[in-house]
């Protein structure tokens, strides 16, 4: 079997599922019990807090966990319309986010906020000058993708940061679910950004666990409200287990972080440039290097719906997406392309191929021979 779905989601790392076991087991106290039971627990969550405080560089009382990269994306564009409603009611995104930002915006506009959307370009980066445009006096958040998960686009995070510090009191949230170590933390976690969202899951580690960078001094309001949990920030009992693993499975992730950028990169710029050379095939992922995330691809083949390509090479068992796992299901083309201004005809026939550190060069190879039978097999279908 050849995994290339790992934005869809990672296997859980064998160790971290071993923590996870452990804590379940040896650690059955809730962490805001009184007891000896509760205080284990407690000082369990406390310092898998500061691992990864640490990692990032943040203090740990600017870290909160959530369920995953969708609530804590959700949190912070709610939490902020909420808390900074009497000041403002505009936000702004841009057009190749994630659905758990677009849908938030859209649900938020149907309460009465105004949302603007920055567009990109035609390699799908966001357009920094049209931001500052947009930025007026009742903005309240701006809210941007580091990696886009369908294409795999870095975005510009320092030269928005550069715009937004000009505004001091506009919240900046970036989405670094698809980022956080497959690209240097610096080049998106910058003095500038006020929060910033993480899902357990990317990294191989368990699902259900997010993680929330929020910035001191920034304020959000609630949206667990309940037993005061997380500072009071985020009501309900802890998930222990989940949290002491993700906090494992964060550690790992960063172990040689660098030599792992560079095996994606190897691999994804191997298949890149062998599917190029089959004369149907389409890319849609960024030409230019310093924009193309490590770990993702995203082409078609002209004629051949993405759907029916993801079965094709399931039956050869390789796993890989049309897009985004969301968009999938709903057999919606990419927003992202379609931001891209690429033609739904197009788009419709766009994959993704997504790799983490443990893929091979080896199951590349066998990816393009399979590939490659494919691609003939359909043009001789298609005359
Ligand atoms: C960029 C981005 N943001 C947010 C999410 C949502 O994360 P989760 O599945 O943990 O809710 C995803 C998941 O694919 C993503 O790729």
């Amino acid at each position: 079997m050849i995994y290339f779905d790992n934005s869809a989601t990672t296997a859980i790392d064998k160790s971290v599922l071993e923590t996870y076991k452990r804590t379940s087991e040896r650690f059955i106290g809730n962490p805001s019990s009184l007891h000896r039971l509760g205080e284990q627990a407690g000082v369990l969550l406390d310092k898998s807090r500061e691992q990864i405080a640490t990692q990032l560089g943040v203090k740990k009382e600017e870290l909160f966990f959530t369920s995953g990269g969708t609530e804590s994306n959700n949190w912070v564009l709610k939490g902020t319309a909420i808390e900074k409603r009497p000041f403002g009611n505009h936000i702004i995104i841009s057009s190749v986010e994630h659905p758990s930002v677009t849908e938030t915006a859209k649900q938020l506009e149907s309460l009465g906020f105004e949302v603007s959307v920055i567009p990109v370009s035609k390699s799908g980066v966001i357009d920094v000058s049209a931001l500052e445009k947009l930025i007026k006096a009742e903005t309240i958040i701006v809210s941007t993708v580091v990696i886009n998960s369908e294409v795999g686009i870095i975005q510009p995070i320092k030269e928005i940061s550069e715009v937004l510090t000009k505004y001091p009191s506009i919240h900046y949230h970036v989405d670094a679910v698809q980022a956080v170590g497959k690209i240097p933390t610096t080049d998106w976690l910058t003095s500038r950004v006020d929060f910033a969202s993480f899902s357990a899951h990317k990294f191989h580690g368990p699902r259900g666990v997010g993680i929330l960078y929020w910035k001191k001094g920034c304020k959000l309001a609630p949206l667990l409200t309940g037993g005061g949990q997380e500072n009071n920030k985020r009501s309900t009992t802890e998930n222990t287990p989940g949290i002491v693993s993700s906090a494992r499975a964060f550690r790992l992730l960063f172990e040689d972080a660098d030599l792992k950028e560079k095996q994606m990169r190897r691999i994804r710029n191997y298949i890149a440039e062998n599917a190029a050379k089959f004369p149907n095939v389409v890319m849609f992922s960024p030409e230019t290097k310093s924009i193309q995330a490590p770990h993702i691809l995203c082409f078609g083949i002209k004629g051949i719906r993405g759907e029916v390509l993801v079965h094709a090479l399931e039956d050869k068992e390789i796993f890989v997406s049309t897009t985004s796992a969301c968009s999938s299901k709903k057999k919606m083309s990419s927003s992202t392309l379609h931001a891209m201004g690429v033609p739904s005809k197009e788009a419709e026939t766009a994959i993704r191929v997504s790799l983490d550190e443990r893929n091979t060069l080896a199951e590349a190879e066998q990816f393009l021979i399979v590939l490659k039978q494919l691609h003939d097999k359909f043009e001789k279908i298609n005359g």
